[in-house]
């Protein structure tokens, strides 16, 4: 495993994918633990006819959900260990975010998380229509230029992909700190086909704090909570 990433983007849809130094530690996670972690059939080269990408026997029947980037995994990695009975996907090309991930379910032995490490468009293609039950969007990147809003996730391009992999009843929950992307996201979620539950500055009960927002918070910016329904 270099720290190359592992898919390449194909439109700029997020920013780094390699920032600091890895630690020695953190490079025996990518090449020991990345490998078993990570859900096979997913890339272009892997499976360029984009056919459906096998779940089991991994996922046991479970119901499947989805995190999109992220980031250093703390979230991620707290949904799955307090959701055994439950399958969790992660997508996320920051290769130093991969490496922080690895390291916790090390730490916490989880067997119910399999990994995309690059872009999370590549599982929208690969997975069958209806299999989510819960996909968290935590702090996605702000893109605050008005001319990079195209570039959001709570845009159709990806929203639409989302809402037919979303089994009906399913939850998307979106927390951001930035109240213009918590306008787009009230503007642009319904209209692919979410109804909106909940729309709060008090976060979930089972949530977890993720490091994007505790730098919010030192930085006084305020979380702001979304959820809804397919
Ligand atoms: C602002 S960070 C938030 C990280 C984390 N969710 C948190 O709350 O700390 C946004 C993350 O989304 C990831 N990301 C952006 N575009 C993505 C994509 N197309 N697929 C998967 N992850 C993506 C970025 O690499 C970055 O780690």
């Amino acid at each position: 495993m270099t720290e190359e990433a592992p898919t390449s983007p194909r439109r700029n849809f997020y920013g780094r994918i390699k920032g600091k130094t890895l630690r020695a530690s953190q490079k025996s996670y990518l090449e020991e633990d990345l490998g078993p972690l990570t859900l096979h059939g997913v890339t272009r080269d892997e499976n360029p006819s984009r056919a459906l990408v096998p779940l089991e026997p991994w996922r046991a029947q479970r119901p499947l959900w989805l995190e999109v980037g992220f980031g250093g995994g703390e979230h991620l990695i707290h949904q799955a260990a307090q959701n055994p009975s439950v399958a969790l996907l992660g997508a996320e090309p920051f290769v130093n975010g991969i490496a922080m991930l690895l390291g916790k379910v090390r730490a916490q032995n989880v067997t119910n998380l399999r990994l995309h490490p690059g872009d999370v468009r590549d599982l929208f293609e690969v997975l069958p229509e209806g299999s989510l039950t819960k996909v968290f969007l935590n702090y996605p990147d702000p893109w605050p230029k008005a001319r990079h809003h195209r570039r959001r996730f709570v845009t159709q391009e990806y929203l639409i992909p989302l809402a037919r992999l979303c089994a009906p009843g399913a939850e998307f929950r979106v927390a951001s700190d930035i109240p213009d992307y918590i306008r787009q996201a009230r503007e642009e979620i319904p209209l692919a086909g979410f109804t909106l539950t909940a729309d709060t500055d008090a976060p979930w009960e089972d949530w977890f704090s993720t490091r994007y927002e505790q730098k919010a918070l030192r930085e006084d910016r305020t979380p702001h909570y979304l959820t809804w329904r397919r």
